[in-house]
């Protein structure tokens, strides 16, 4: 049988690049978002690309939407629909109608539909608190987290191995940390992309966060998004998504070296981020296999030859 994939969130940053991946991949794609701004994308795909791709305008915490999204008989599914940590901040209320009802009607139209690969759904490096995670030690799961947006992850994790244990529903979440790249526009952690595209225009930026974190290049998350989808895997896990651990001084030093004539000017200020600096990444390559892991410098140049062009 062939592959269709249902991607939520697919006008989004890792959504973009999931979608681009598939259609290049010639893989029969349905996206689904509640927005209709397909920006991302047309930076991915020429025109002929994108109309290989089909689209439907739902909201995830709509049930009777999600439902209507799994008449396209998916073969396999990836939920990254969300609100990001500003937007539940702003709107916990709404946060936790898009991010956890929404997983929940996901789950539950995925299970209805008897869906035999296993849902693979975003969760975040958010799901723990900073101090969980010291030093790159495999963190202890039980958080807990110091944002909503955290707290709503933590809620989903839960709610995909209850679907097991009641439904026999599979499913693999995935916890990225930084992601960035072209269409990362929207975030807590989205400045070192803001500081590569404002460098791509000479001009300063100030990264309002310091200290170490794990940097995953957007094209290769979706790609671990799409080989979570492909894994013979039965039950529930949730598992950390390769990445490369560095310091925020490093990011500034990649971007100095692409454009020396910003040297000096994209700062490093702020706090830590309210998570763990480092996870481990090993249950993934166990369960999923090897992915691509595109180099920090390769990332940040590529990048900021998009933001070029
Ligand atoms: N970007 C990161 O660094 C990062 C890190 C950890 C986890 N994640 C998770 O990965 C997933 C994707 O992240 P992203 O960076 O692509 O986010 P994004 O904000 O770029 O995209 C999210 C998409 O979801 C859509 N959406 C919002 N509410 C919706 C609703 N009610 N119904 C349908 N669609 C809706 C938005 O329109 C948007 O296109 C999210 O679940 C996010 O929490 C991202």
């Amino acid at each position: 049988m062939s592959e269709r994939f249902l991607v939520t969130g697919a006008y989004g940053c890792i959504g973009a690049w999931t979608v681009a991946q598939l259609v290049r991949e010639g893989v029969e794609v349905v996206g689904v978002d509640a927005g209709d701004d397909d920006r991302r994308l047309r930076d991915l795909l020429s025109e002929e690309e994108l109309a290989r791709a089909a689209f439907v305008r739902a909201d995830i915490s709509e049930p009777a939407q999600v439902a209507l999204c799994f008449t396209r008989e998916p073969t396999h599914v990836i939920h990254l629909a969300a609100l990001q940590v500003p937007d539940c901040r702003k709107n916990p209320v709404l946060g936790a109608a898009v991010n956890v009802v929404g997983t929940v009607a996901l789950f539950a139209a995925a299970a209805a539909a008897e869906l035999d690969t296993p849902v693979v759904f975003a969760s975040s490096v958010a799901a723990f608190a900073a101090v969980d995670g010291g030093g790159g030690a495999a963190v202890d799961p039980s958080g807990p987290p110091d944002t909503h947006y955290g707290v709503f992850k933590v809620a989903n994790e839960g709610t995909a191995r209850v679907f097991a244990m009641e439904s026999g529903l599979n499913s693999i979440g995935l916890r990225p940390h930084v992601v960035y790249g072209a269409g990362r526009d929207r975030g807590l952690t989205a400045d070192p992309t803001f500081a590569m595209e404002a460098a791509a225009q000479g001009l300063g930026y100030t990264i309002a966060y310091s200290g170490r974190c794990e940097m995953q290049y957007a094209p290769d998350v979706a790609a671990a998004f799409i080989a979570a989808a492909r894994a013979a895997f039965t039950g529930a896990t949730v598992v950390n998504v390769p990445g490369t651990s560095v310091l925020i001084d490093e990011v500034v030093t990649e971007i100095e070296r692409v454009i020396p004539e910003v040297a000096g000017r994209i700062e490093v200020s702020g706090p830590a981020l309210p998570f763990p600096d480092q996870l481990d990444s090993g249950a993934f390559a166990d369960i999923v296999g090897s992915v691509p892991l595109t180099p920090l410098s390769e990332g940040v140049a590529a990048t900021i030859a998009h933001f070029r062009r």
